[in-house]
């Protein structure tokens, strides 16, 4: 007889965003008439860069032709997308070896399979709220998670506690679903814990091109130290608009050694046995996304999302509801209104105004009482929904 993986069943039916997605297409076979405000699911709605668009037509071409055609991708990235990515960095003064990037279809695949790295009994602090495939994926491992609570008293940014006992832990800065950003003083101490107890921080920067504070790092590795304890796991998805185009890296850099072992060439190991490389053409759309054409015309969406963010702040201020986010980051994060637990207030927004958001509780237990809502929908959609918002509260 087959034995599944038990450790399924630690999990809940269904995962948060896939049960929102469900909730939305069933709104839409019940109610085709209706305009819906999507706030929920954080996907984006602007479309690619010119760029983009012409490297991809360029790439197409180069498979049309015998002189330029691809086949396989190397399994760690073509070194011209590695380098654009090492670029990227560099211009805001980060130094990554192109060599310690890794090429990949996105943030989500390689959050997925990173804990692969990792021995069955450490256990992984999540800063709480979070975003749920950190908790998911290592439940599946039969791994035992540690929440750190993130709250109104910390500013949902905690920092180490004294007696956190942990071998992994997750960072996401700015963060998702909460918005708040760790400052450079702040991340270095998560850093500082780190190395002090040979531990790793898996740092999600899926966020880090909405920073305009010169306070908050964008890449863990402004932070002395990080290359000796942190894995940054990267994505175009939310910079460029790639979510339904998908490109992503992984930084694993050199120095991280654990138990005598490089994490770095481990790496390489998995990916080289469980991947045949991204795309050829996503690689050059990633290569044009990161060119600094790409990052200007792409960084005109980004202000179209940061001024959505202030639609649905503005909204919250007049109805007295205390928020994060929205500044550093495309998600706005606010107390449910009259004492609503999470999924309630989801239902009712859903009611009375065709608003879907996502509640707070999908992000843990922590996350109860509050909502989040996402800036990545169209200008004229947000408008709707911040009036709706007021019509109804
Ligand atoms: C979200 O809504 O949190 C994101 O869209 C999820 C993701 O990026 O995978």
């Amino acid at each position: 007889m087959t034995h599944i993986n038990p450790y399924y069943s630690r999990l809940k039916t269904s995962y948060l965003f896939y049960r929102i997605n469900q909730t939305v297409d069933a709104l839409r076979r019940d109610h085709p008439q209706e305009r819906l405000l999507l706030l929920g699911v954080g996907d984006v709605t602007l479309p690619l860069a010119p760029a983009v668009i012409a490297a991809l037509h360029r790439a197409a071409e180069d498979q049309a032709k015998q002189e330029s055609f691809q086949g396989y991708m190397p399994e760690l990235g073509k070194d011209f997308m590695k380098q654009a990515v090492a670029d990227y960095y560099a211009r805001r003064g980060t130094k990554l070896d192109p060599a310690e990037i890794f090429i990949s279809y996105g943030a989500g695949d390689d959050l997925g399979v990173i804990g692969g790295l990792f021995a069955q009994e450490n256990r992984v602090a999540v800063i709480e709220p979070a975003y749920p495939a950190y908790v998911d994926t290592n439940l599946m491992a039969g791994r035992t998670i540690v929440s750190v609570p993130g709250g109104e008293d910390n500013g949902f940014l905690p920092l180490p506690p004294e007696d956190l006992e942990a071998e992994l832990v997750y960072l996401c800065s700015p963060n998702n679903p909460t918005g708040a950003a760790y400052t450079r003083a702040q991340l270095q101490q998560w850093v500082d814990w780190a190395n002090a107890r040979d531990a790793v921080i898996l740092f999600d920067a899926a966020y880090e091109a909405f920073i305009t504070d010169p306070a908050v790092p964008r890449s863990i590795y402004e932070l002395p130290g990080a290359e000796r304890c942190a894995i940054e796991i990267a994505s175009l998805s939310k910079t460029a608009g790639f979510t339904g185009t998908r490109l992503g890296w992984t930084a694993v850099p050199q120095a991280l050694i654990r138990e005598e072992t490089s994490l770095h060439d481990m790496w390489v190991r998995n990916r080289t046995t469980c991947s045949n490389g991204v795309s050829y053409l996503l690689q050059r759309a990633g290569e044009a996304a990161l060119s600094p054409e790409g990052l200007a015309q792409s960084g005109k969406n980004l202000q179209v999302y940061r001024a959505n963010a202030k639609i649905l702040t503005d909204a919250l201020e007049v109805l007295g509801l205390p928020y994060t986010g929205g500044k550093n980051a495309p998600y706005v994060w606010f107390r449910c209104p009259k004492g609503m637990q999470g999924w309630d207030f989801f239902d009712f927004l859903i009611d009375r105004a065709r608003i879907v958001g996502t509640p707070g509780v999908g992000f843990g237990p922590c996350g109860e009482g509050w909502f989040r809502f996402s800036c990545f929908g169209t200008p004229a959609d947000t408008r709707e929904a911040a009036h709706r918002l007021r019509e109804i509260l």
